[in-house]
């Protein structure tokens, strides 16, 4: 997640606003920062790694000049954070600058097209290629508006994109697929910017713009037209009442409720995994003869329901370690035949960084998966892939598990590949139900309503416990960690068929107990499990496939989510529920869930 920002003014200094515009939008991303003015016919750029304010000091981005301009603040995805890397980045003779938000999935093939062609491209990211697009379509003699449409047909994946031409220097042309992107239609001028907060300040008149259209937006006007057919479409603008501080939160009363909503795009994002990281990794893995997933917290959760997914897919044998325990228990065991992937969305976690350490010190290859590009864990891996999924303010993780979880699916899916131990039937249910995935998370969050109604129920319990079978004991344990950070709760987790050894004593009249119970190979079981906790007064809340009718029958309250889920993808839409359930309870009581008592967002101490 990137924060972009376009300004056309009639009068002023553009490089001040945009500025203005880019600190309300640090929030979607901070390690590189940039701006594109167009004066006197020329393009005129700064940019740099660092924070918004950091870069300022340095290049002082607000005293660009003219009436018109471009801006980009930078969460990595292609290319580690640097000056080279940082938004906006132009054509081979600085005609055209673009700023993007969003994954250009064919970037490699377009690349390789537009270098055989004579392109100079300097940057490592999937952005560049669409200001050499553009230059290619301007050459040929078409107009800036018209080239933008021919360039971004070209374009596979997401993207939320604002260019600005010297041959047109009167506009900025934006376009929208799949990333966020609205206009604000001001009286000192026109705003683009992937946010509502980015230019509240100024006005609150906001057209949204949709995929598939291109905004053409000038100090005077604003006209919109859809990509394909180039047809101009009108729509009014729509008044918004949020103050600033609402509208940072996108109109949500806590950053971790829109970062819960937030998951159909997150997950979408980080499905768009590249091929050929998830490739290098698996190659590496199936090298290996031993493998190890290493984490902490929710991130050690997401490794535990891929452990699960690993050995039932790709039928590899992997251990999910809790990363405080990884060296004192397997550090003698390491050597040159071991992987171990470690999982960190701060990429800083100090347990994790130590377990890393001590395994690359012993010989291991390091896989990494994080959110933070430029973290230490990137710097020590010898592969990382990104979760994709933008900065997450809350402090407890949610839009973070359920990204991990995707990318660590796709990287099963990759293994079992290569290893060539899944039929091709599987396979295609998998990547179907992969790209259904977003839609599935959607229709999860419907059971808002129905979860509010469970939190007043239950609000007055001094404990729960969740249990789940299979690849759903992470989920449940997922659920738990939510629900204890947030209320305070002692609240307890459980693989099912292991509660009747021990757990059960707890279990009174009332003793609410959460089933995670989808209709796959553990149905069966966990119908058992269910009758046992029910025998004992236990009231039970069931997380059901909307078919099922036994667990139903059994339960005293339900939340119905998506059929047709496979079990390996379970997790993403059956924690959606309890992250919601664990939100609504802290709230009821009182609890800011934004910043849980004792917690820090990123764990730097060991
Ligand atoms: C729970 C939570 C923590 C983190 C853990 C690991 O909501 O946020 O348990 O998951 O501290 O953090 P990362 O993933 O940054 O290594």
């Amino acid at each position: 997640m990137c924060g972009i920002s376009a300004v056309a003014l009639k009068e002023g200094t553009v490089g001040s606003a945009i500025y203005d515009c880019l600190t309300k939008l640090e929030y979607r991303g901070y390690d590189s920062v940039g701006e594109a003015t167009i004066s006197n016919g020329e393009l005129m750029i700064k940019k740099d790694k660092g924070k918004i304010a950091e870069v300022e000091n340095e290049l002082q981005l607000s005293q660009l000049p003219g009436l018109i301009g471009i801006g980009h603040t930078r969460w990595a995805t292609h290319g580690a954070p640097s000056k080279e890397n940082a938004h906006p980045h132009t054509d081979c003779k600085s005609t055209v600058a673009v700023v993007h938000n969003g994954i250009i999935e064919n970037f490699l093939p377009l690349r390789e097209e537009l270098e055989m062609t004579g392109h100079i491209l300097r940057s490592k990211t999937d952005t560049e290629i669409v200001a050499h697009l553009v230059e290619a379509e301007l050459r040929s003699g078409k107009n800036f508006v018209e080239s933008v449409r021919s360039a971004v047909k070209r374009l596979d994946g997401a993207y939320a994109l604002a260019i600005i031409c010297t041959a047109e220097p009167d506009k900025i042309v934006c376009v929208r697929k799949e990333s966020p992107l609205v206009l604000g239609i001001g009286k000192d001028g026109n705003y683009c910017a992937s946010d509502i907060p980015a230019f509240l300040s100024k006005t609150n008149r906001v057209i949204l713009l949709e995929d598939g259209e291109i905004a053409v937006v000038t100090s005077n006007s604003v006209k919109i037209l859809n990509i394909e057919d180039g047809i101009e479409i009108i729509r009014e603008p729509f008044i918004v009442e949020w103050n600033v501080e609402r509208a940072a939160k996108t109109g949500y009363a806590h950053f971790m409720l829109k970062e819960i909503h937030e998951q159909p795009l997150s997950v979408r994002n980080a499905a768009r995994t590249h091929s050929m990281f998830l490739d290098l990794m698996a190659g590496e893995i199936m090298r290996a003869k031993k493998i190890f997933l290493v984490a902490c917290g929710t991130s050690y959760h997401a490794c535990l329901g891929a452990a699960y997914a690993f050995s039932t897919l790709a039928k590899l044998s992997v251990t999910p370690v809790v990363a405080s325990e990884f060296t004192d228990m397997y550090g003698g065991l390491i050597d040159n035949a071991t992987v171990v992937l470690a999982v960190s969305q701060s990429g800083e976690t100090a347990d994790t960084l130590s377990a890393v350490r001590g395994a690359k010190d012993r010989g291991a290859i390091i896989l990494g998966i994080t959110n933070a590009m430029g973290s230490s864990l990137t710097r020590l891996s010898n592969v990382y892939i990104g979760q994709n999924s933008g900065p997450e303010m809350g402090v407890a993780a949610t839009k973070t598990f359920t990204a991990q979880y995707t990318v660590l699916v796709q990287l099963v899916i990759a293994s079992a590949r290569k290893r060539q131990v899944i039929t091709k039937q599987e396979l295609e249910r998998l990547e179907s139900a992969l790209s259904q995935l977003p839609n599935s998370v959607s229709l999860s969050l419907l059971q808002e309503g129905r979860i509010i109604q469970i939190a007043e129920r239950f609000i007055d319990k001094s404990s729960f416990c969740f249990l789940g079978r299979g690849i759903n004991v992470a989920t449940a344990l997922e659920g738990r960690l939510k629900l204890l950070e947030l209320s305070y709760l002692p609240a307890i987790a459980y693989p099912a068929g292991e509660s009747k050894h021990g757990f059960i004593s707890v279990v009174e009249q009332d003793y609410p107990v959460v089933f995670v119970a989808p209709r796959d190979e553990t149905y069966t079981k966990i119908i058992g499990n269910i009758m046992e906790m029910k025998a004992r007064g236990a009231r039970i809340i069931s997380l059901v496939d909307e078919q099922d009718k036994d667990v139903v029958n059994l339960s005293d309250e339900t939340i119905k989510l998506p059929s047709g889920i496979p079990s390996a993808l379970s997790p993403i839409v059956y924690v959606v529920p309890l992250q919601l359930l664990a939100y609504h309870m802290a709230v009821k009581k009182g609890n800011n869930p934004d910043f849980p008592r004792n917690l820090a967002k990123s764990v730097t101490v060991q």
